[in-house]
């Protein structure tokens, strides 16, 4: 296994552990493995230990010619441009032409549960068409289905905690939620495999919860009571807007809820122990380990 690994957007939450599962988890020589950013001297800590870092802007298409020589596998992260719709999947079409005129062989790519056409969520159509450049493309590949992020429950649960109350649409619909840091490591060995098949496996954790258990396991872990008030997508929208809540924002926060509630989060899947040989992070785990940042 002497491939060359390449990891873009090494500087974002996931590229760094990724890079830091594949230092450190796996011992992959630094040597073996190109980081790139738009912001190099971001990972001035990572070239001092040897990691190969350029500059790569999914923007740019000429940067990426260079960026990506000598990689063998790839790891595109999905980026977080989500300011003009089909801005996010130009940028992924732009990385996988590129990959495939480097003469990349495997790219492992972050997508989203179920992002076919139909989902409420609006950058759906960014994973899918990306997940379709890669089917349409010469390279084989290895597609992470990421559920959402643990983390993510870091946005809203500690103003939650804060008002004991949880205002929601989603109804009993459940999220496998995952955390990042288990994600990261499902796509080092997704990337140090020397894969050369096509395959999609899906990232969950162990459990699904709804709304309300989730509230039930908080309340448990921290204390304090949480009544979770079941409103409508329009009532929930009126009641964030009225909040304070940007207008950019309002419509993506309702369609999560709505996603929710139509069963496209829950689905928990063995993929992840599959890949690594281990349980995901639970839950409760997660929300000791990080008690500070939510109270
Ligand atoms: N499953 C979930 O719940 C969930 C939650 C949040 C986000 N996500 C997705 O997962 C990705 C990684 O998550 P994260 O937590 O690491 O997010 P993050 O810290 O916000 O990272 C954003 C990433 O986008 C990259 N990027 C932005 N513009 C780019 C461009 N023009 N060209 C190349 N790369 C660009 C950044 O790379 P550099 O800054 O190094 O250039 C960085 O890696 C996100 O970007 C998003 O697509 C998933």
């Amino acid at each position: 296994m002497s491939d060359t690994l390449l990891v873009t957007g090494a500087s974002g939450h996931l590229g760094r552990r990724v890079i830091h599962h594949l230092l450190q988890t796996l011992k992959v020589p630094a040597g073996r493995i190109i980081a790139t950013t738009r912001k190099p001297e971001t990972l001035a800590d990572l070239a001092a230990l040897g990691v190969v870092v350029r500059q790569a802007d999914f923007d740019d298409s000429a940067s990426l010619a260079q960026a990506f020589e000598g990689a063998q596998c790839l790891l595109l992260v999905s980026t977080d441009a989500l300011d003009r719709p089909g801005r996010r999947l130009e940028q992924h079409q732009a990385a996988v032409a590129a990959a495939v005129k480097a003469g990349v062989k495997h790219v492992v790519y972050t997508s989203m549960p179920q992002p076919e056409p139909g989902s409420p969520i609006p950058f759906a159509p960014d994973h899918f068409g990306t997940e379709q450049a890669l089917a349409a493309s010469a390279l084989t590949w290895t597609v992470l289905r990421n559920c959402w992020y643990m983390e993510n429950l870091q946005m809203n649960l500690p103003q939650v905690l804060a008002g004991g109350h949880w205002y929601t649409a989603a109804g009993e619909g459940k999220i496998a939620h995952i955390s990042r840091d288990d994600c990261a490591h499902a796509a080092a060995l997704a990337l140090a495999s020397a894969a050369t098949d096509k395959v999609t496996y899906n990232l969950t954790g162990a459990a699904a919860y709804s709304t309300a258990e989730i509230a039930a396991l908080a309340s448990d872990v921290f204390g304090k009571p949480i009544a979770v008030v079941q409103v409508s997508p329009e009532a929930l929208a009126q009641g964030m807007t009225a909040a304070g809540v940007s207008p950019i924002f309002v419509p993506l926060l309702v369609a999560f809820d709505v996603n929710t509630a139509a069963g496209n989060v829950s689905a928990v899947s063995g993929d992840f122990t599959k890949l690594t040989g281990r349980a995901p992070r639970a839950l409760r785990d997660f929300l000791v380990e990080n008690r500070a940042a939510f109270l």
